[in-house]
């Protein structure tokens, strides 16, 4: 039985903030942003924008290309999470009208929580192949104004669709995992922001690498020399380069400069400029690499390598199906990402501070330009619309 990704496509938010305005603004060198943490622009979103419009977003075109009333379930997986108790996937199969024969739960560990969905869901057909399965990773990366993880900011959200005979990925079975008790990155539910220790969550990202690496190995028998491309979680893209020296080190492979660029560079693409997205970085990771690779990916097989911080990090791998170029959503991802707005520091800082959602109600100003939007907060329940477009 083969089983994977059918269908994938992702959305970001209608903003971004230039790093190159941000630099200017901080008085930093714009080099530290573009060359010492790969990153030129970060999308913002705006007040109306949250984990569910993302997440409508990205799910809707792939919605509109099989009947909607075959999906069974609905992972969503989020650290930027908008209820303590109804899951984020009931809000989005409310406004998508996804069928009431469904399952929906919502899944959390950090940036791994993507993977975890992704990989239940794979159980979840395997079990029943008839289940055709939603998968979502959404995410708001805000951090602290002036604190270093400012500059790494961003938002996105990746719908998977799962299931039996996939169109673009087979996902392998066997899967390296690795697992401690860290405070590299955390966010208290007090909070809206999160706390990082920058430097220690790039150790602990590393070393937890080479332990799913050695279980992975353990688990499937595949080799370094067995994988043609690689995608790794980006909080920031530099992570990338980290990451697969790292592993060339550990593996004693001899790569040249081209092969490191082939096997790395197209799926940094997008998240250069549009950001963390934290759950869904790894998966816009992934889009960037079909999306932008030159040569044709067909039966290529690609390791993938998860990190959520505290931490759960995931090796695992897949491989590039027959054809799967003409189900790619490539012009849409374009399409989103090059009609953004580009905000001012201070526009940028109105949308940062404009709205306390922790209110009883609150109506929402219009800034949202796509399909989906908050549009209010009343007696403490958030009510989204569907814009005509
Ligand atoms: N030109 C080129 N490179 C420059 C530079 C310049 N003018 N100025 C600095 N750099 C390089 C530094 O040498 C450093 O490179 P290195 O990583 O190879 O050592 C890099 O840019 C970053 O500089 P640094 O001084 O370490 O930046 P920082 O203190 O602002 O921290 C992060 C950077 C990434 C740690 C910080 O942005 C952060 O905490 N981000 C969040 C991390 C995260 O999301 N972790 C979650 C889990 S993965």
């Amino acid at each position: 039985m083969t089983i994977g990704i059918d269908l994938i496509h992702f959305s970001t938010s209608d903003y971004f903030l230039g790093l190159d305005t941000f630099a200017k603004e901080k008085s930093v060198d714009l080099d530290k942003y573009t060359i010492g943490i790969g990153q030129e622009k970060m999308s913002i979103a705006p007040p109306d924008e949250d984990i569910i419009t993302l997440a409508a977003k990205a799910a809707a075109p792939i919605l509109e290309q099989i009947e909607k009333n075959d999906i069974t379930a609905v992972l969503f997986a989020t650290e930027s999470g908008i209820d303590q108790s109804k899951s984020a996937g009931a809000f989005l199969h409310g406004l998508l009208q996804l069928p009431n024969r469904c399952r929906v739960m919502e899944f959390k560990h950090a940036c791994y929580a993507g993977t975890a969905a992704l990989q239940m869901a794979t159980k979840m057909v395997a079990a029943n192949p008839k289940e055709k399965i939603l998968v979502i990773a959404a995410d708001i990366a805000k951090y602290d104004v002036d604190s270093s993880g400012e500059a790494t900011q961003g938002c996105g959200a990746v719908a998977m669709l799962v299931t039996d005979n996939p169109r673009i990925l087979k996902i392998e079975p066997g899967s390296g995992y690795y697992t401690e008790d860290v405070n590299d990155f955390w966010r208290p539910n007090h909070r809206e922001t999160a706390l990082v220790d920058g430097k220690y969550s790039t150790k602990v990202y590393l070393n937890s690498m080479k332990h799913a690496w050695d279980n992975f190995v353990e688990e499937t028998g595949r080799g370094f020399d067995d994988i043609d491309a690689f995608c790794y979680h980006i909080p920031f893209s530099r992570m990338t380069e980290k990451a697969h020296k790292t592993l060339i080190k550990k593996v004693g492979a001899k790569i040249d400069d081209e092969t490191f660029k082939r096997q790395t560079d197209a799926g940094q693409v997008y998240n250069r400029i549009v950001g963390n997205s934290y759950s869904a970085s790894l998966y816009i990771g992934f889009c960037s690499f079909l999306d932008n690779a030159e040569e044709s990916l067909e039966g290529k097989r690609f390791g993938f390598f998860s990190y959520g911080s505290g931490c759960v990090a995931e090796f695992f791998s897949g491989a590039i199906q027959s054809n799967y170029r003409q189900y790619l959503m490539t012009d849409s991802h374009k399409k989103q990402i090059n009609s953004r707005q580009a905000l001012s520091y201070q526009q940028y800082l109105a949308f940062y501070h404009s709205v306390n959602l922790s209110v009883e109600n609150i109506k929402l100003p219009l800034t949202n330009k796509g399909s989906y939007r908050l549009k209010a907060v009343e007696n403490h329940i958030r009510i989204y619309e569907r814009q005509q477009s």
